[in-house]
């Protein structure tokens, strides 16, 4: 896997398990519960000495994880790392002798920062994702919003503190590639061997990651003046008309489309954090976006599209939260 693809990979599962391991034997189980809650990569964290056995056991057993290691704090800690399976090196602080060993093995790595200054020097290394921790007391997304203005182009992988309070403040922020965090795959859980419980976990992080939230209800009408005529019904219920050019807006939850457009019946359109990462999401869930209704905003970012599937012959609208 290509760095550019580990990245898009991160950026549309959002959510990085952050592991600290007691017992290699426990590794394939974790690794299979959370790739049942929908996460197919994970970091194992060299804080304790199971680190390098889970990290080979996932890295030999697994292929559907990419297993990566964290807290690695030396070149010798990374080739370590990589030679028991380690996709990509992640670690709390940015080591410059770290990096470099792993940029000239062509190993992806994503070191920590906490200041500007620290940014810049990943910048000069040629690293445009970094690793913001520990996020939360660092300011959390307030830090990150300012960060973006002198740093445009990099992206965050946001660790610290960050749990399902406060998950969808991150998610929403556009520098942040993903999130990762500990809480689903706490020691608790995983020396007490549960499985499901992390798998449930899992799974509900990305589903509230995606800020999938229903938006409005589409009406199709065959032309202008039925439109106008539904409208005008519509008007008794207390409902305020917007007339744009091509539908009629009641209120925010109801859309007058003035011709017979997507969907048997109309649309149900929803909103979301993130278009791509959304479609990525319900792919896993059997759906599939019909390329030909992309748009795109002015910095080339989907603003919606529409799913290939009807449910109850309406068709689904997705439309990226403003
Ligand atoms: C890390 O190294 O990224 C953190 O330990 C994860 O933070 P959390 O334990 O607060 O989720």
């Amino acid at each position: 896997m290509t760095k550019k693809e580990l990245f898009k990979e991160i950026h549309d599962i959002g959510v990085l398990p952050v592991v600290k391991i007691d017992d290699e034997n426990n590794a394939i189980p974790l690794a299979k519960a959370l790739n049942k809650g929908g996460i197919s990569y994970i970091e194992i964290t060299f804080r304790t000495d199971a680190a390098e056995g889970a990290i080979r056991k996932i890295a030999n057993e697994c292929p559907e994880i990419v297993v990566g290691a964290g807290t690695v704090i030396n070149p010798s800690l990374a080739e370590k790392a990589v030679r028991a399976g380690a996709s990509f090196i992640v670690s709390a602080g940015l080591n410059v002798e770290t990096v470099k060993w792993c940029i000239s093995n062509g190993i992806p790595v994503v070191p920590g920062i906490a200041t500007p200054s620290e940014i810049e020097l990943g910048l000069s290394l040629g690293l445009d994702v970094l690793k913001f921790f520990p996020a939360e007391t660092l300011g959390g997304v307030s830090m990150l919003k300012a960060l973006s203005g002198p740093f445009p182009k990099v992206k965050f992988i946001a660790t610290g503190g960050i749990d399902m309070t406060n998950i969808q403040s991150y998610a929403k922020a556009p520098n942040v590639l993903a999130i990762g965090g500990s809480w689903m795959v706490k020691a608790e859980l995983i020396n007490g061997e549960k499985w499901e419980e992390i798998a449930t976990l899992a799974a509900e992080a990305r589903e509230r990651f995606q800020g999938l939230e229903f938006a409005h209800v589409g009406i199709n009408t065959p032309n202008e003046s039925a439109a106008l005529e539904v409208a005008s019904a519509l008007k008794n219920f207390s409902m305020k008309d917007k007339n744009g050019n091509s539908s009629i807006f009641m209120n925010t939850e109801i859309e007058v489309v003035k011709k017979i457009y997507k969907g048997g019946n109309g649309h149900l359109a929803f909103r979301c954090f993130d278009v791509e990462r959304t479609l990525r999401y319900l792919s896993e869930k059997g759906f599939q976006v019909d390329d030909e209704t992309f748009s795109y905003d002015a910095r080339g970012t989907i603003k919606s599209c529409y799913l290939r599937q009807e449910i109850g012959g309406f068709a689904i609208h997705l439309i990226k939260t403003m």
